[in-house]
Formats: structure tokens, C-alpha cells, sequence
């Protein structure tokens, strides 16, 4: 990511309007009640608002975090133990590791992954390894293949960021299995979850039998909701993780802003049709891009990503620099992200064509 900023940063000197379809923030704001919630709770001269919030986060938002769980997934949680709010999912990935390993233990990474999942394995001075997804089944995690000694934790991540695979068939189970025979805690990423396409339905981890006896999973408020930069987001799961990740939070944070907790509340209460349209817009989006780059790119399921094969000869930075169009290099995602590619959907509908025009016209020329 950093080459991406700073190649970015040189070629916008150079003249013709940079298009960059290389970040992943979403473009469309949170519905309207939910700012209303956050203003309203915000305007209060009540001073307990204004204080420090609970620590493990208000029950209510805790209480509609498992019922949104229960109506959608078909997850029962229990909201006192097996919920921790937290601010950002971003910030969970490293909590959990920190928690969870020791240094010189194992950490497995999908490859490719979201590449914020390294830090916490850097901080907590643990060793990062891959497993391997199989493009041929859907990017189906190979645990075959994984180690089976020393591995504190296994990250998933569908619908996935970058590849825009939703979870095949069997995923989960095998994860569920994997996380049993070795001890391994099963981590996963669930941060697109409703960003799913073609009448695909959203498929929770914590769905998945004997799940929580092994894992947690991670939801996010900013993809659903358009809250990116609110930092709302919450694990599930696994009672003793949660509790750890509480109890770190206790010590290294003093709860969440009540307005913004509150504006939670009236988010995964109040009216879903925006969830809706959100994913509709992606979808559409998605429609397009597939219409002029289809034959370069993995399926596209779900999130808002395309995951492209860039043609022999053709780099992110000569995308760049030649055709002025900036994309996500496919190695910042890992090993097998040489050679790839990621455009964000979560652009406006005239960047995107533009982009994607000077895509097919660089692709063309190859
Ligand atoms: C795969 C994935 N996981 C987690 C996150 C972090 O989300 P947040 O911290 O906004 O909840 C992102 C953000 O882009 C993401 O793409």
C-alpha cells in the first residue's frame, strides 16, 4: 500500500487527472437516522454521555449486534459473553493476535490477504505463514496443506478482500475441523458480509457447527453502513476470546463514545433497505467493470473489489504512470498477488469508466 501512495504522489505532478481506483473506502454516507441518533445522543447536556462510556461497550448495542445475528445468519449469541464491541474491526485483528500468541508461534494468513492482518503479528513478535486458497475451488483455503504444530491463530477473510470470492462450499467446516485438531483459533473476517451478489446470502462463520468452540469472527460497521470512519465494529464468538479482547480493551482503551454507540444501535435496528442499496450499487458497479475487464478477472462475488490478472507486461506502476489509472498491486496482498491487481467499486459511477476504459485500453494493447 505504501508503494501505492507513493507512486501515486509522483504521478499526480505529471499533468493528466489521476484516476485511482485503488482505495477501498466506501463512497456512499451512513443513512440518514443513524446520523440523526449520533447528533441527537451527542446534543445531550446529560453529563454520564459525556463521561466514560462502560468499558465492555452498552448492553443494548451488544443486545442488537446478536439479534441482527439471529434475524440474519441464524446465530444465537449470548450478548453478554460472547460479544465485544470494538472500535474498528481494524483494531481487533491486532488485539486478537496479541492475545492469542506467543512469540515464535505461527500465524496463518490466507494468501492473498488483507494486508493489515501482519501487524498484529509483527507486534506480538509472532511468525507469519500462508495457506494457500485454491483459485480453482472458489479460492477454497487448502488446510491439507497447513502445518499442524505450533499455529496460534488462522485468519479467513469471506467475502474476501482482495479476491472478491465468497466462501465455498465446505469452507468453514474445514476450518472448524482444522481449528479442533490443532488448537489453532479460527479467525474470521467477516467485514463484507453483506456485500454479496448474484442472490448470494450472507454467510456467517459463526453459522458453521463447533465454530465458536474454535474462533471468533470479526463485524464491521463500516462496509454495511457506509461508517468507515466512525470506528465501530465488534467480535463474536468464542466466549474465552471475546473475554481476552475485553479484557485487553479494559486496559488499553476507556470505552466508546456513547453518541456513537447509540448511533450503532439505531444502524442495526432501525430501517436495513440502505444495507440493501448499498450492495445493489456494488453489484451494478460490479456489472460494469465485468462488462469491459470480465476476461481478467477472478469471479467477483461479493465486496467491493475486482481482483485482476494483469496481462504480461503490464504493472501497476506502467498503469500508472502511462495510462494514468491507479490500482492496488497485487503483491501488497502477498505471495500469490504478483502478477494482480485490485480496483476498488467503491468509486463513483464516472471515475469508474474512466478507469476501467484506460484498464481495457492498456490491457488491449498487450
Ligand atoms: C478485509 C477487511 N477487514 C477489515 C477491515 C477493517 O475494517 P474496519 O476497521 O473499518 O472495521 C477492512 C477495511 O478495509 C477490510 O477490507
Amino acid at each position: 500500500m505504501r508503494l501505492l501512495a507513493s507512486v501515486s504522489a509522483a504521478a499526480a505532478r505529471d499533468g493528466e487527472p489521476l484516476v485511482d481506483l485503488g482505495r477501498g473506502n466506501p463512497d456512499v454516507p451512513p443513512p440518514e437516522h443513524v446520523i440523526e441518533a449520533l447528533a441527537a445522543s451527542a446534543r445531550t447536556r446529560e453529563a454520564r454521555v459525556h463521561g466514560y462510556a462502560p468499558f465492555a461497550g452498552l448492553r443494548a448495542l451488544r443486545e442488537a449486534i446478536a439479534a441482527r445475528y439471529s434475524r440474519l445468519y441464524d446465530v444465537e449469541l449470548d450478548s453478554a459473553s460472547e460479544v465485544a464491541i470494538v472500535p474498528g474491526t481494524k483494531t481487533a485483528l491486532a488485539e486478537i493476535v496479541l492475545v492469542l500468541a506467543e512469540r515464535g508461534d505461527t500465524v496463518l494468513l490466507p494468501d492473498p490477504y488483507y494486508p493489515d492482518y501482519p501487524s498484529g503479528i509483527a507486534l506480538a513478535g509472532a511468525r507469519q505463514g500462508h495457506l494457500r486458497l485454491d483459485p480453482a475451488r472458489g479460492y477454497a483455503p487448502r488446510f491439507d496443506e497447513a502445518p499442524r504444530d505450533g499455529v496460534a491463530a488462522v485468519f479467513l477473510n469471506y467475502p474476501s478482500n482482495p479476491t472478491a470470492a465468497s466462501v465455498p462450499p465446505g469452507a468453514f467446516d474445514a476450518a472448524v475441523e482444522y481449528g479442533a485438531a490443532t488448537g489453532a483459533a479460527i479467525i474470521h473476517d467477516f467485514a463484507y458480509g453483506d456485500l454479496v451478489f448474484d442472490e448470494r446470502t450472507p454467510e456467517s462463520f459463526l453459522a458453521a457447527d463447533g465454530a465458536r468452540d474454535v474462533g471468533v469472527e470479526l463485524f464491521s460497521m463500516s462496509k454495511s453502513y457506509g461508517m468507515a470512519g466512525w470506528r465501530l465494529g465488534f467480535v463474536l464468538g468464542n466466549a474465552d476470546l471475546v473475554a481476552r479482547v475485553q479484557e485487553l480493551q479494559d486496559h488499553v482503551r476507556a470505552g466508546i463514545f456513547e453518541p456513537l454507540q447509540r448511533a450503532g444501535i439505531a444502524a442495526l435496528e432501525g430501517p436495513q433497505d440502505t444495507v440493501e442499496e448499498r450492495r445493489l450499487l456494488y453489484e451494478r458497479r460490479r456489472d460494469r467493470v465485468l462488462a469491459r475487464v470480465g476476461e481478467h478477472a477472478a469471479p467477483c462475488e461479493g465486496t467491493f473489489y475486482v481482483w485482476l490478472r494483469l496481462p504480461d507486461g503490464v504493472t501497476a506502476e506502467r498503469l500508472l504512470t502511462e495510462h494514468r489509472v491507479a490500482v492496488a498491486p497485487g503483491e501488497g496482498f502477498g505471495p500469490s498477488g504478483a502478477g494482480w491487481a485490485r480496483i476498488s467499486l467503491a468509486t463513483p459511477d464516472d471515475v469508474l469508466d474512466t478507469g476501467v476504459e484506460r484498464l481495457a485500453g492498456a490491457f488491449a494493447a498487450r
